[in-house]
């Protein structure tokens, strides 16, 4: 019959990004009943294990939600079932033409639709989108790829990439994931500007003062140091994740919800920005240091770094959309790791209320203690609306209050994970969440000229203690356009 059937190859599949995400999120979307009839997953490495051994690695790796706990197990089993595994080289194209028949065997005659998701490192990403297309694609149905970052280093890498890939796979058929646009309140974003009123009228220059973008990670690159000293923090977060939001937080109106309708949006943003300026950045490296007699280490003790690098774990930018909706706002980034909390929220800071009605005799300095919207993306999730309000009671004193939308208080449900929107999204070939080729190329344009001025000038990073709260610096950015970071501080 004409029956389809999605066969879902994870090259890469012994990788840490596989174990860690790829597997639970197939498995919870095939609980959920989000999978297709009939499927089948390929784990696709060089090592020889078998089909037991692959099955055996992943059922580690999957969790059951809490709130369903009951026939877990037996969904376990048979999600495992339908996976299997296939030992190739990455660069063999008899290995993808083997893989090939074997998922030929599962398809049995019905439409074929394939999905590559390639977890793998970056120089054999090529190699390996040219077996699978011309080994292994499908004769009848689609062939999707889904590409991790590192998307190149830099403007020129990045499009050397990019012109590779298109000569085996037409720009539809790449799916470049950007994991936090699969993230819940990113998702939320466009709801809570576009569904409601109160919002969108005061979403510019006219009432926002700044917007704030921060990120930390409460560990260092623990056993990641090889990858991640050749990218740096820059690359690692602001390029992509944040600058990511920024576009979604700052597009105007999307003509529709329609994939290429928001990223036209989103890459009009991109390209309204200023690249980066090195005096609007402040960077930083974590040190080694000694608490509660435990010695947290340097990013230079990581055996993987070089002993003298420079590589930033830290990084502050102060960024500037040069359009009528977000002229001279400044869009501060703040991302690190071996900070000392981990935290990844959006702050949206007003201006303050012209006049001088409630004064300083108030308590409060209302010059300071303007709006702020707080998007935290996680971990426990919420958007509250600072405000201002009377404290009960016969005198008149103000105070500070939140107005608050605790997804946990609000919402018994369990939050998906990232990638399990993203992977249902590719298969059901839903764009809207991946990034477009454009879109890349005017990210990598505003980040490569500070990146190649950062290494030829070899800056030296300030150095944070492991677990603090990062460079000073970062301050005295936020400082020259006066503003203040909003994590920091009493009451937050
Ligand atoms: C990845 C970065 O893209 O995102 C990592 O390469 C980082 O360095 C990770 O730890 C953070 O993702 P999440 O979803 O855990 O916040």
């Amino acid at each position: 019959g004409n029956e389809s059937t999605v066969s879902i190859t994870v090259v890469g599949a012994s990788g840490d990004l596989a174990k860690r995400k790829i597997f639970p999120a197939l498995f919870a979307l095939y609980y959920e009943d989000c999978l297709p009839k009939h499927f089948t997953v390929y784990g696709y490495a060089r090592s020889k294990i078998t089909d037991a051994e692959l099955r055996n690695m992943v059922s580690k790796t999957l969790t059951c939600r809490i709130d369903k706990r009951e026939n877990c197990g037996k969904k376990m089993d048979q999600f495992l079932k339908r996976c299997f595994y296939h030992s190739g080289q990455y660069d063999s194209q008899q290995n993808f033409v083997d893989l090939d028949k074997k998922l030929k065997e599962h398809e049995a005659g019905r439409v074929s639709n394939r999905l590559f998701y390639l977890s793998i490192p970056p120089n054999i990403f090529i190699d390996a989108v040219r077996c699978a297309s011309m080994s292994a694609s499908s004769g009848n149905g689609w062939t999707r790829v889904i590409v991790e970052k590192p998307f190149g280093r830099d403007s020129e890498s990045s499009a050397a990439l990019t012109k590779a890939l298109k000569q085996y796979l037409e720009e539809e058929q790449i799916f470049r994931i950007d994991h936090y646009l699969g993230k819940e309140l990113v998702e939320n974003l466009s709801v809570l500007r576009f569904s409601n009123l109160i919002f969108e009228p005061l979403w510019s220059r006219q009432y926002i003062r700044n917007v704030q973008l921060i990120f930390s990670e409460d560990f260092g690159t623990e056993g990641r140091g090889g990858y991640f000293d050749n990218y740096g923090i820059i690359r690692d977060i602001m390029q992509n994740h944040l600058l990511q939001i920024l576009a979604l937080f700052a597009m105007e109106t999307p003509v529709s919800l329609d994939a290429e309708d928001i990223r036209n949006e989103k890459v009009k943003v991109l390209r309204s920005m200023r690249p980066l300026q090195l005096e609007n950045v402040a960077v930083g490296q974590y040190k080694s240091h000694t608490k509660g007699g435990v010695t947290y280490p340097a990013y230079t003790d990581d055996k993987t770094v070089p002993k003298d690098s420079l590589t930033p774990t830290f990084a502050a930018a102060a960024l500037f959309i040069d359009n009528a909706r977000w002229d001279d706002v400044p869009f501060l980034m703040k991302a690190g790791k071996a900070l000392h909390n981990k935290k990844a929220e959006i702050r949206v800071q007003f201006r303050h209320v012209p006049g001088n009605l409630y004064n300083r005799n108030f308590g409060i300095d209302l010059d300071r203690a303007t709006n702020e919207l707080v998007i935290r993306v996680q971990p426990d999730e919420a958007i509250y609306l600072k405000i201002n309000n009377k404290v009960p009671g016969l005198g008149m004193r103000l105070g500070r209050s939140n107005l608050n939308l605790h997804y946990a208080a609000r919402y018994s449900k369990e939050i998906p994970d990232a990638y399990e929107r993203l992977l249902l999204d590719a298969i059901e070939g839903e764009r809207r969440l991946f990034i477009r080729s454009d879109e890349l190329d005017a990210a990598w344009a505003l980040f490569t000229p500070l990146l190649k001025e950062l290494e030829e000038k070899k800056i030296i990073p300030e150095y944070y203690p492991y677990g603090s709260r990062g460079p000073v610096g970062a301050h005295y950015l936020a400082a020259r356009y006066n503003v203040r970071w909003g994590d920091v501080g009493v009451e937050q």
